[in-house]
């Protein structure tokens, strides 16, 4: 068993979501099994410049912890949005060493996605041992990061539940999710909830192509209903673009220490486009005439809302799955920590074997492949370009298969 580490601090950092509490929370455990203390290190990288003035810290022993609770998503320590090589201190890294001196600190562990990941090889470079445990609900690490999960099961009920309204308004219902350049969660999401649509930022829209698709399976519901209902989903990325490149969101609202713009807008676009193709188009007015919903003046084309659940699905609960991984990175970090390996991202416990790689090649973006996409539209799912043919591809299992859990 290691020995190098007298205290651990913890730090939470970048988009909140589930699981980081799981972290915390079998760091804690572990740390505490093996002696070592561990402190929460509030407000993310905020709280690590700042440490030096603080005056307490709070320290996670057995009672502490007990108040942890892995389920509840966001994180019991804090985050914020800071870059600490942004930070107009000259002395800044020789202030993070006073404050971490000041409380016995050896090690850091630090929970976060890709932009919380180029701070740890920051600060490893700079001779703090940290070790990552891989969190972001974009799922866009070359590791699966904690959070995913849950976010993909949220978006998936949001998605499911907001067909009552669209059914029974007979509304196309566009929900736009968080993915500002990867759009796994809102492809995982909408699948999961039978979504006819879903746009990524990996996909420049058509949108004939979702026209087309809409129409058909719109149309099609509503008539063949002995009600006369029917809706049609769309689950949009908020990153996405068309084909000339330019995001469809309106630029949103300044931009982050990572000099990320804070999207919005995307779902209004879509809408707006749709919506002025429905216009144009007579055989709306043939098929609203059809099911008995015309109404002159009134009610002439059918109608589409966009809804933005943002901050909702990383919020509340978190997935049994995630609340697992995330004590077992949380606990795995501590460990690497104590062996004195630095600058590293856990990846998964594996038979009890701990695997980890270097963060700076771990926070490499990851893209939803497109052979996926291929694979789930010969299912008939628009994913806003024209329908490619899938072909079969096939590989036989080698060796022994890797359970998910
Ligand atoms: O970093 C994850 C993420 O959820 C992005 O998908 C999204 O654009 C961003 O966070 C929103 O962050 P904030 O909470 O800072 O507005």
């Amino acid at each position: 068993m290691g020995k190098k580490m007298a205290n651990i601090g913890i730090i939470t950092s970048g988009g909140d979501c589930g699981g980081l509490n799981a972290v915390v929370r079998g760091a804690a455990k572990t740390a505490m099994s093996r002696g070592i203390g561990t402190y929460i290190i509030p407000n993310g990288y905020a709280g690590l410049y700042n440490l030096v003035d603080f005056q307490h810290l709070v320290l996670l022993d057995e009672e502490r912890t007990d108040h942890v609770n892995s389920s509840f998503a966001g994180s019991d320590a804090g985050h914020s949005r800071v870059k600490i090589s942004k930070i107009a201190d000259p002395d800044k890294y020789d202030r993070i060493l006073m404050g971490l001196r000041k409380f016995n600190i050896s090690g850091l562990l630090i929970s976060g996605g890709d932009d919380t990941g180029s701070v740890v090889v920051d600060l490893a470079e700079h001779g703090i041992p940290c070790v990552h445990a891989p969190k972001t609900m974009d799922l866009d690490l070359q590791t699966y990061s904690v959070g995913g999960d849950s976010a993909i099961n949220k978006i998936a009920n949001i998605v499911d539940d907001l067909k009552t309204t669209g059914t029974t308004h007979n509304r196309i219902m566009v929900i736009e999710v968080f993915g500002r350049y990867a759009g796994h969660t809102a492809f995982r999401g909408g699948i999961a909830a039978d979504a006819d649509c879903i746009l990524i930022p990996e996909i420049p829209v058509d949108f004939d192509a979702v026209y087309a698709h809409l129409k058909h399976y719109y149309i099609r519901r509503i008539l063949n209903s002995d009600v006369h209902a029917g809706t049609y989903v769309i689950v949009v990325a908020e990153g996405v673009k068309g084909g000339d490149g330019n995001l469809f969101s309106d630029g949103g609202s300044g931009k982050d220490s990572f000099g990320h713009v804070h999207l919005g807008g995307a779902g209004r676009y879509v809408r707006d486009r749709l919506e002025a193709m429905m216009k144009d188009d007579p055989e709306i007015k043939q098929f609203m005439k059809a099911s008995g919903m015309y109404v002159p003046g009134v009610f002439e084309i059918p109608e589409i809302r966009e809804i933005v659940p943002s901050h909702i699905v990383r919020s509340g609960s978190t997935s049994a799955y995630d609340v697992n991984f995330g004590k077992e990175i949380g606990a795995s970090a501590v460990i690497l920590l104590d062996e004195g390996i630095s600058g590293v991202t856990v990846v998964k416990v594996h038979n009890g074997a701990i695997r980890y790689m270097p963060t700076v090649e771990a926070i490499k973006q990851r893209f939803v492949s497109v052979d996926d996409i291929d694979f789930y539209e010969q299912m008939d799912v628009c994913f806003g370009r024209r329908r490619e043919t899938y072909e079969a591809k096939m590989e036989e299992q080698q060796g022994p298969v890797e359970r998910h859990v």
